[in-house]
Protein backbone atom coordinates (compact mmCIF):
# COMPACT_ATOMS: atom_id res chain seq x y z
CA UNK A 1 0.00 0.00 0.00
CA UNK A 2 2.44 2.41 1.17
CA UNK A 3 5.03 1.73 -2.16
CA UNK A 4 1.89 2.48 -4.46
CA UNK A 5 1.05 5.62 -2.49
CA UNK A 6 4.73 6.99 -2.63
CA UNK A 7 4.63 6.12 -6.25
CA UNK A 8 1.53 8.01 -6.41
CA UNK A 9 2.67 11.46 -5.31
CA UNK A 10 5.72 10.77 -7.28
CA UNK A 11 3.50 10.68 -10.22
CA UNK A 12 1.66 13.66 -8.93
CA UNK A 13 4.79 16.17 -8.08
CA UNK A 14 6.07 14.55 -11.73
CA UNK A 15 2.69 15.89 -13.32
CA UNK A 16 2.37 19.16 -11.56
CA UNK A 17 5.71 19.74 -12.71
CA UNK A 18 4.88 18.94 -16.38
CA UNK A 19 1.27 19.95 -17.09
CA UNK A 20 -0.01 23.32 -18.16
CA UNK A 21 -0.61 26.10 -15.76
CA UNK A 22 -2.86 29.02 -15.16
CA UNK A 23 -4.30 31.28 -12.49
CA UNK A 24 -7.60 30.02 -11.28
CA UNK A 25 -10.50 31.38 -9.50
CA UNK A 26 -8.97 31.04 -6.06
CA UNK A 27 -5.38 30.68 -4.23
CA UNK A 28 -4.80 27.42 -5.48
CA UNK A 29 -3.62 27.44 -9.74
CA UNK A 30 -5.47 25.37 -12.26
CA UNK A 31 -3.67 22.39 -13.83
CA UNK A 32 -4.38 21.05 -17.39
CA UNK A 33 -4.86 17.46 -16.55
CA UNK A 34 -5.84 15.24 -19.54
CA UNK A 35 -7.94 18.19 -20.98
CA UNK A 36 -9.58 19.03 -17.84
CA UNK A 37 -8.37 22.15 -15.59
CA UNK A 38 -7.96 20.97 -11.80
CA UNK A 39 -6.42 22.52 -8.45
CA UNK A 40 -3.43 20.26 -7.72
CA UNK A 41 -5.13 18.59 -4.84
CA UNK A 42 -8.09 17.42 -6.96
CA UNK A 43 -5.20 15.82 -9.37
CA UNK A 44 -4.14 14.02 -6.46
CA UNK A 45 -7.70 12.90 -5.45
CA UNK A 46 -8.39 11.55 -8.61
CA UNK A 47 -5.05 9.42 -8.34
CA UNK A 48 -6.63 8.39 -5.26
CA UNK A 49 -9.72 7.56 -6.18
CA UNK A 50 -8.25 5.74 -9.90
CA UNK A 51 -5.90 3.18 -7.54
CA UNK A 52 -8.24 2.95 -4.27
CA UNK A 53 -11.82 3.58 -4.52
CA UNK A 54 -13.62 -0.16 -5.14
CA UNK A 55 -16.71 0.70 -6.83
CA UNK A 56 -19.44 -2.01 -6.89
CA UNK A 57 -21.78 -2.53 -9.52
CA UNK A 58 -24.75 -1.05 -7.91
CA UNK A 59 -23.27 2.29 -6.93
CA UNK A 60 -25.40 5.12 -8.08
CA UNK A 61 -23.23 8.09 -8.74
CA UNK A 62 -24.32 11.95 -9.33
CA UNK A 63 -21.58 13.68 -11.61
CA UNK A 64 -22.28 17.42 -12.45
CA UNK A 65 -20.20 20.62 -13.22
CA UNK A 66 -20.11 22.60 -10.09
CA UNK A 67 -22.79 25.23 -9.64
CA UNK A 68 -25.21 23.53 -11.80
CA UNK A 69 -27.21 22.91 -8.82
CA UNK A 70 -25.49 19.37 -7.14
CA UNK A 71 -26.74 20.45 -3.56
CA UNK A 72 -30.41 20.22 -4.47
CA UNK A 73 -30.21 16.69 -6.67
CA UNK A 74 -28.08 15.55 -3.81
CA UNK A 75 -31.17 16.02 -1.47
CA UNK A 76 -33.44 14.84 -3.84
CA UNK A 77 -31.54 11.48 -4.73
CA UNK A 78 -31.17 10.83 -1.06
CA UNK A 79 -35.08 11.35 0.02
CA UNK A 80 -36.00 9.90 -2.85
CA UNK A 81 -33.72 6.51 -2.76
CA UNK A 82 -34.29 6.72 1.43
CA UNK A 83 -38.02 7.33 1.69
CA UNK A 84 -38.56 4.43 4.12
CA UNK A 85 -35.86 5.28 5.50
CA UNK A 86 -37.20 8.83 7.11
CA UNK A 87 -40.82 10.63 8.08
CA UNK A 88 -40.87 13.79 6.63
CA UNK A 89 -41.54 15.38 10.20
CA UNK A 90 -38.13 14.02 11.32
CA UNK A 91 -36.45 13.98 7.70
CA UNK A 92 -32.35 13.28 8.27
CA UNK A 93 -32.65 17.08 6.00
CA UNK A 94 -34.07 19.07 8.61
CA UNK A 95 -30.65 19.01 10.62
CA UNK A 96 -28.15 18.23 8.29
CA UNK A 97 -27.02 19.98 5.08
CA UNK A 98 -27.82 18.02 1.90
CA UNK A 99 -24.04 17.62 1.35
CA UNK A 100 -23.87 15.10 4.31
CA UNK A 101 -26.20 12.85 2.66
CA UNK A 102 -24.14 11.42 0.47
CA UNK A 103 -19.81 11.30 -0.22
CA UNK A 104 -18.13 13.78 -2.89
CA UNK A 105 -15.82 11.39 -4.15
CA UNK A 106 -13.23 14.20 -5.48
CA UNK A 107 -12.63 14.81 -2.09
CA UNK A 108 -10.94 11.50 -1.01
CA UNK A 109 -7.54 11.55 0.76
CA UNK A 110 -4.92 8.57 1.04
CA UNK A 111 -6.01 6.60 3.08
CA UNK A 112 -9.66 6.31 1.50
CA UNK A 113 -12.24 6.44 3.45
CA UNK A 114 -13.68 2.36 4.27
CA UNK A 115 -17.47 2.60 2.32
CA UNK A 116 -18.04 -1.25 2.15
CA UNK A 117 -20.77 -0.78 4.93
CA UNK A 118 -22.75 1.21 3.51
CA UNK A 119 -26.03 -0.52 2.28
CA UNK A 120 -26.49 -1.08 -1.61
CA UNK A 121 -27.49 0.99 -3.73
CA UNK A 122 -24.27 3.65 -2.46
CA UNK A 123 -24.71 6.89 -3.58
CA UNK A 124 -21.77 8.98 -4.47
CA UNK A 125 -21.34 12.40 -5.71
CA UNK A 126 -18.84 13.55 -8.14
CA UNK A 127 -17.61 16.87 -10.73
CA UNK A 128 -14.97 14.80 -12.15
CA UNK A 129 -15.49 14.90 -16.51
CA UNK A 130 -16.82 11.23 -17.60
CA UNK A 131 -13.38 10.74 -18.75
CA UNK A 132 -11.48 11.24 -15.77
CA UNK A 133 -13.51 8.52 -13.96
CA UNK A 134 -11.97 5.55 -13.36
CA UNK A 135 -13.56 3.09 -15.32
CA UNK A 136 -15.62 0.50 -13.41
CA UNK A 137 -17.17 3.98 -12.19
CA UNK A 138 -18.36 4.25 -16.06
CA UNK A 139 -20.38 1.28 -15.86
CA UNK A 140 -22.57 2.15 -12.79
CA UNK A 141 -25.48 4.45 -12.95
CA UNK A 142 -24.87 8.02 -13.44
CA UNK A 143 -27.05 10.70 -12.90
CA UNK A 144 -25.58 13.71 -14.76
CA UNK A 145 -27.20 17.29 -14.12
CA UNK A 146 -26.26 19.92 -16.23
CA UNK A 147 -27.71 23.49 -16.04
CA UNK A 148 -27.28 26.82 -18.64
CA UNK A 149 -23.51 27.44 -18.82
CA UNK A 150 -24.31 31.39 -18.09
CA UNK A 151 -26.12 30.54 -14.84
CA UNK A 152 -23.66 28.49 -13.88
CA UNK A 153 -21.16 31.39 -14.95
CA UNK A 154 -22.80 33.94 -12.40
CA UNK A 155 -23.46 30.80 -9.57
CA UNK A 156 -19.70 30.01 -9.20
CA UNK A 157 -18.58 33.64 -9.53
CA UNK A 158 -20.52 34.45 -6.30
CA UNK A 159 -19.31 31.19 -4.90
CA UNK A 160 -16.02 31.48 -5.77
CA UNK A 161 -15.88 35.27 -4.31
CA UNK A 162 -17.13 33.88 -1.05
CA UNK A 163 -14.46 31.51 -1.07
CA UNK A 164 -11.54 33.34 -1.98
CA UNK A 165 -9.02 34.50 0.70
CA UNK A 166 -9.30 37.88 1.79
CA UNK A 167 -5.83 38.67 1.28
CA UNK A 168 -6.32 38.26 -2.60
CA UNK A 169 -7.87 41.40 -4.23
CA UNK A 170 -11.40 40.52 -5.35
CA UNK A 171 -12.27 38.34 -8.72
CA UNK A 172 -14.06 40.41 -11.24
CA UNK A 173 -16.77 39.20 -13.36
CA UNK A 174 -14.99 40.16 -16.58
CA UNK A 175 -12.08 38.11 -15.16
CA UNK A 176 -14.31 35.24 -14.06
CA UNK A 177 -15.60 35.55 -17.90
CA UNK A 178 -12.99 35.47 -19.35
CA UNK A 179 -11.56 32.42 -17.60
CA UNK A 180 -14.92 30.86 -18.41
CA UNK A 181 -14.97 31.27 -21.69
CA UNK A 182 -11.40 30.02 -22.29
CA UNK A 183 -12.36 26.69 -20.46
CA UNK A 184 -10.04 26.82 -17.02
CA UNK A 185 -12.26 27.08 -14.20
CA UNK A 186 -12.43 23.85 -12.03
CA UNK A 187 -13.45 20.58 -14.09
CA UNK A 188 -13.77 23.16 -17.11
CA UNK A 189 -13.98 23.65 -19.88
CA UNK A 190 -17.82 23.56 -19.25
CA UNK A 191 -18.76 22.41 -22.23
CA UNK A 192 -16.21 19.44 -22.59
CA UNK A 193 -17.65 18.30 -19.30
CA UNK A 194 -21.38 17.97 -20.20
CA UNK A 195 -20.33 16.28 -23.47
CA UNK A 196 -18.50 13.29 -21.40
CA UNK A 197 -21.68 12.52 -20.62
CA UNK A 198 -23.81 13.57 -23.25
CA UNK A 199 -21.99 11.44 -25.33
CA UNK A 200 -22.04 8.14 -23.07
CA UNK A 201 -25.69 8.92 -21.90
CA UNK A 202 -27.04 8.52 -25.82
CA UNK A 203 -24.78 5.19 -26.29
CA UNK A 204 -26.10 3.69 -22.92
CA UNK A 205 -29.38 5.88 -21.82
CA UNK A 206 -30.60 3.24 -19.15
CA UNK A 207 -26.89 3.46 -17.46
CA UNK A 208 -26.86 7.54 -17.54
CA UNK A 209 -29.76 9.93 -16.89
CA UNK A 210 -29.60 13.25 -18.34
CA UNK A 211 -31.03 15.85 -16.46
CA UNK A 212 -31.24 19.83 -16.92
CA UNK A 213 -31.73 22.16 -13.82
CA UNK A 214 -34.00 24.00 -15.86
CA UNK A 215 -35.83 20.92 -16.17
CA UNK A 216 -35.99 20.23 -12.85
CA UNK A 217 -37.06 23.86 -11.39
CA UNK A 218 -39.82 23.07 -14.31
CA UNK A 219 -41.28 20.14 -13.10
CA UNK A 220 -39.89 18.54 -9.88
CA UNK A 221 -42.50 16.14 -9.76
CA UNK A 222 -41.82 14.81 -12.72
CA UNK A 223 -37.68 14.70 -12.36
CA UNK A 224 -38.32 12.96 -9.03
CA UNK A 225 -40.49 9.97 -10.46
CA UNK A 226 -37.83 9.65 -13.12
CA UNK A 227 -35.03 9.35 -10.33
CA UNK A 228 -37.00 7.01 -8.46
CA UNK A 229 -37.21 4.87 -11.53
CA UNK A 230 -33.42 5.22 -12.60
CA UNK A 231 -32.50 4.09 -9.65
CA UNK A 232 -34.79 1.33 -8.88
CA UNK A 233 -37.21 2.29 -6.38
CA UNK A 234 -40.20 3.53 -8.46
CA UNK A 235 -43.09 4.93 -6.87
CA UNK A 236 -45.69 2.63 -5.95
CA UNK A 237 -49.15 3.79 -6.68
CA UNK A 238 -50.47 3.62 -2.94
CA UNK A 239 -46.93 6.06 -2.69
CA UNK A 240 -48.27 8.69 -5.18
CA UNK A 241 -52.00 8.52 -4.09
CA UNK A 242 -50.27 9.41 -0.45
CA UNK A 243 -48.32 12.22 -2.06
CA UNK A 244 -45.19 11.20 -1.50
CA UNK A 245 -43.42 12.74 -4.47
CA UNK A 246 -44.96 16.04 -4.25
CA UNK A 247 -43.51 16.01 -0.42
CA UNK A 248 -39.84 15.21 -1.75
CA UNK A 249 -40.13 18.08 -4.12
CA UNK A 250 -41.57 19.74 -1.12
CA UNK A 251 -38.53 18.84 1.48
CA UNK A 252 -35.81 19.65 -1.21
CA UNK A 253 -37.25 23.44 -2.45
CA UNK A 254 -35.05 26.05 -2.11
CA UNK A 255 -37.83 27.81 -0.19
CA UNK A 256 -37.47 24.69 2.48
CA UNK A 257 -33.68 24.10 2.63
CA UNK A 258 -32.48 27.52 2.27
CA UNK A 259 -34.98 28.50 5.78
CA UNK A 260 -33.69 25.78 7.43
CA UNK A 261 -31.15 26.55 11.05
CA UNK A 262 -28.54 24.25 9.55
CA UNK A 263 -28.77 25.54 6.17
CA UNK A 264 -28.67 29.43 7.74
CA UNK A 265 -25.67 28.39 10.08
CA UNK A 266 -24.22 24.77 9.78
CA UNK A 267 -21.24 24.62 7.71
CA UNK A 268 -19.52 21.43 5.60
CA UNK A 269 -16.55 19.74 5.96
CA UNK A 270 -15.40 18.49 2.59
CA UNK A 271 -12.83 15.71 3.12
CA UNK A 272 -11.88 13.74 6.08
CA UNK A 273 -9.04 16.18 7.46
CA UNK A 274 -11.35 19.03 9.54
CA UNK A 275 -9.03 21.90 8.12
CA UNK A 276 -9.59 20.86 4.97
CA UNK A 277 -12.24 22.47 3.48
CA UNK A 278 -14.72 24.16 5.55
CA UNK A 279 -17.90 25.65 3.40
CA UNK A 280 -20.67 27.98 5.08
CA UNK A 281 -24.09 25.45 4.42
CA UNK A 282 -25.51 28.97 3.15
CA UNK A 283 -23.33 29.59 0.32
CA UNK A 284 -24.96 26.98 -1.43
CA UNK A 285 -27.89 28.22 -1.45
CA UNK A 286 -27.93 31.25 -3.18
CA UNK A 287 -31.32 32.27 -5.37
CA UNK A 288 -32.17 28.85 -6.73
CA UNK A 289 -33.45 30.71 -9.61
CA UNK A 290 -33.02 30.45 -13.69
CA UNK A 291 -31.86 33.33 -15.63
CA UNK A 292 -30.06 35.54 -13.31
CA UNK A 293 -27.40 35.44 -15.82
CA UNK A 294 -29.28 38.54 -17.01
CA UNK A 295 -28.73 40.69 -14.36
CA UNK A 296 -24.85 40.31 -14.68
CA UNK A 297 -23.83 39.50 -18.00
CA UNK A 298 -23.94 42.61 -21.04
CA UNK A 299 -25.52 41.72 -24.47
CA UNK A 300 -22.32 41.20 -25.59
CA UNK A 301 -21.02 38.95 -23.19
CA UNK A 302 -24.26 36.55 -23.38
CA UNK A 303 -23.59 36.86 -27.12
CA UNK A 304 -20.09 35.27 -26.57
CA UNK A 305 -21.46 32.34 -24.19
CA UNK A 306 -23.97 31.50 -26.87
CA UNK A 307 -21.52 31.17 -29.33
CA UNK A 308 -19.35 29.18 -27.80
CA UNK A 309 -22.17 26.87 -26.51
CA UNK A 310 -23.90 26.80 -29.99
CA UNK A 311 -20.21 26.09 -31.68
CA UNK A 312 -19.00 23.17 -29.01
CA UNK A 313 -22.81 21.87 -29.37
CA UNK A 314 -23.65 21.92 -32.40
CA UNK A 315 -23.06 18.16 -33.44
CA UNK A 316 -24.39 16.30 -30.06
CA UNK A 317 -28.22 16.55 -30.48
CA UNK A 318 -27.92 18.67 -27.07
CA UNK A 319 -29.69 21.89 -26.55
CA UNK A 320 -29.02 23.59 -23.35
P1 LIG B 1 -27.48 30.14 -7.81
O1 LIG B 1 -26.12 30.61 -7.40
O2 LIG B 1 -27.80 30.48 -9.23
O3 LIG B 1 -28.55 30.56 -6.88
P2 LIG B 1 -24.23 23.47 -6.61
O4 LIG B 1 -25.14 22.84 -5.63
O5 LIG B 1 -23.89 22.57 -7.78
O6 LIG B 1 -23.05 24.09 -5.98
O7 LIG B 1 -25.09 24.63 -7.30
C1 LIG B 1 -25.50 25.73 -6.53
C2 LIG B 1 -26.67 26.40 -7.24
O8 LIG B 1 -27.86 25.63 -7.01
C3 LIG B 1 -26.95 27.78 -6.67
O9 LIG B 1 -27.47 28.55 -7.77
C4 LIG B 1 -27.98 27.48 -5.61
O10 LIG B 1 -28.75 28.58 -5.21
C5 LIG B 1 -28.82 26.44 -6.34
N1 LIG B 1 -29.62 25.62 -5.42
C6 LIG B 1 -29.24 25.07 -4.26
N2 LIG B 1 -30.25 24.40 -3.69
C7 LIG B 1 -31.31 24.52 -4.52
C8 LIG B 1 -32.66 24.05 -4.47
N3 LIG B 1 -33.12 23.34 -3.44
N4 LIG B 1 -33.47 24.37 -5.50
C9 LIG B 1 -33.03 25.09 -6.54
N5 LIG B 1 -31.77 25.57 -6.64
C10 LIG B 1 -30.91 25.29 -5.64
Amino acid sequence: EDADYNKLCEDHNHLIETIPKRNGWKEQHLYNYNGFWLNPHIIKNNLVVHTYFKSQSTDIFLASFMKSGTTWLKALMFSTLNRHLYSFSDHFLLHHGPHSTFPLLDFETHPITDFTQLPAPRLFATHFPRTLLPPLITSCKIVYLCREPKDVLISKWHFMCKLRPKDMPPLSLEEAFELFCAGISDYGPFWEHVLSYWRASLENPEKILFLKYEEVKKQPEVVVRKLAAFMGKPFTAEEVEKGVVEKIVELCSFGNLSNLEVNKNGVEKFGKVAAELGVDNRQFFRKGETGDWKIYLSEEMSQRIDGITHDKLKDSGLII
